[in-house]
């Protein structure tokens, strides 16, 4: 029997269906709620459907388990080491960051691993992405390239021609047949991803969904994706600075706390094994003051950062406090702590930080490198170039543990500085020949020790 399908818009607030597009739902007078729903229209007999026997752990095939390999390794490492079978992976991103470079790149490295690849290409023209594989030197040997937004052409396709992955750039451009309402809308992304995630498990292959977030992160495509998803993968960074970070913020199958940092450069996009020398500007070399080198962490991967102040008297009015790559309100918090508990006035001073590179910093471990920087500045003494910190500094004034300590203090010993300032409770059971751990447990103690 033949299923009919019906479109109705349904209000995601009150759930009350509408035949007809309206900015506002009749029932609920909320403005912008309705999204367009398949309903499902049974006619007639309807034939029982086959039903499956439920399975005992044992009897369940386990194929799906094995995954492909890029041998691009920030890439693999994301996803938890490669990439299963039938699971699908969303490849999150603002315009312009890089999604279709990477994903052209990643392919690539299948392709050379013998991966038969589909890359369904909706934004650019096939000559585009030529353009784009010549600027990248890609063979691109196994990757078959289609110029496609209809999902039921998509569909019969990928049927057609079986491979083991299937790249969808970007899913926002893909529209069903079903439905009246243009590519991008909530119904259409909601839809074609479901058939072609469907499909992929039906079919054994492994899907990428390449997906536009704005910067305000909540354009109703990718978010409406990440719970029928396996993977999610964001890949950002500042379009400003060379740096792009590719974090997984869901992963079914591995861990959320990888890591991956790439650079982008006129040939493409370059993995990093040593992120730390993407922002350390040049420690070392000159010593200047309101510059601190800050063991840091980003998921569980350690990255030495330099983090720079600059205090100035203010010349009128409302000191300013402007604050790059960190946390706006932490800063005020940092110098309400200054002022108070080590009684170092900041009423009268402007106050800059920034993070060098660019990199946005959101863990506590750099509040005691950012209060030495601001000190630094302050009293005009650099530090020595071969310090590097780490610590959260509490309300009271106490500089707390931190974790991952041990790949703090492993990371700057190989990068050759020669002491850290590190939270007291945190030596506990670390050693280290290579470098001097230095504790403290208070900011006082802190700024005693080095000023
Ligand atoms: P793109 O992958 O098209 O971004 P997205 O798919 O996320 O929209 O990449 C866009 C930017 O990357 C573009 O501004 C140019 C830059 N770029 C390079 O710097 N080097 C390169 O080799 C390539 C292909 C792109
Ligand atoms: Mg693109």
């Amino acid at each position: 029997m033949e299923k009919k399908f019906k479109t109705a818009f349904v209000c995601t607030q009150c759930g009350a269906m509408h035949p007809k597009w309206q900015g506002q739902c009749r029932d609920c007078s909320e403005w912008n709620t309705l999204v367009e729903e398949r309903i499902i229209q049974a006619s007639g007999r309807t034939k029982r459907r086959e039903i499956e026997n439920p399975q005992k752990l044992a009897d369940i095939s386990d194929h799906f388990l094995i995954g492909h390999k890029s041998g691009l390794g920030e890439f693999d490492r994301v996803l938890g080491g490669g990439l299963l079978t039938g699971s699908t992976v969303l490849l999150a991103g603002e315009p312009g960051i890089g999604k279709s470079t990477l994903i052209l790149q990643a392919a690539d490295a299948y392709s050379k691993m013998g991966v038969n690849i589909l890359y369904v290409t909706g934004e650019e023209s096939l000559g585009q992405l030529k353009k784009r594989a010549q600027r990248l030197s890609i063979a691109g040997t196994n990757i078959s390239f289609i110029n496609l937004t209809n999902l039921e052409q998509i569909l019969s396709v990928i049927k057609d021609n079986h491979n083991h992955i299937v790249i969808v750039d970007s899913i926002q451009t893909v529209s069903s047949d079903a439905f009246a309402s243009p590519p991008g809308t909530v119904g259409q992304i909601r839809e074609s991803a479901g058939r072609l995630i469907e499909q992929a498990k039906k079919n054994d292959f492994s899907l990428f969904l390449v997906g536009h977030v704005t910067k305000e992160g909540l354009v109703a495509g990718p978010k409406v994706l990440e719970h029928m998803v396996d993977a999610v993968l964001y890949f950002e960074g500042d379009s400003q600075h060379l740096y792009r970070l590719l974090r997984p913020t869901k992963n079914r199958y591995g861990s959320t706390f990888e890591l991956g940092v790439f650079e982008m450069s006129p040939g493409g996009l370059k993995e990093i094994d040593n992120p730390s020398s993407l922002f350390l500007s040049d420690f070392g070399k000159i010593r200047r003051s309101g510059a601190v080198v800050a063991a840091s962490c980003e998921g569980n991967r350690s990255i030495l950062v330099e983090v720079q102040a600059l205090v100035s008297s203010a010349s009128y009015g409302t000191p300013q406090r402007v604050a790059g790559g960190i946390d706006n309100k932490r800063l005020a918090l940092l110098l309400a702590i200054l002022e108070k508990r080590i009684g170092i006035p900041m009423g009268s001073n402007d106050v800059f930080v920034s993070v060098a590179g660019g990199l946005r910093l959101d863990e506590p471990a750099i509040d005691l490198p950012i209060l030495l920087s601001i000190v630094s500045s302050l009293k005009d003494i650099p530090l020595d170039s071969k310090i590097v910190a780490a610590g959260e500094v509490g309300l009271s004034g106490e500089v707390r543990p931190v974790g991952m300590a041990e790949q703090r203090v492993s990371e700057a010993a190989k990068l050759g500085f020669k002491k850290i300032i590190f939270p007291e409770q945190n030596l506990k059971g670390i050693t280290s020949k290579k470098i001097e751990l230095i504790g403290v447990s208070t900011l006082e103690n802190a700024l005693n020790l080095l000023f």
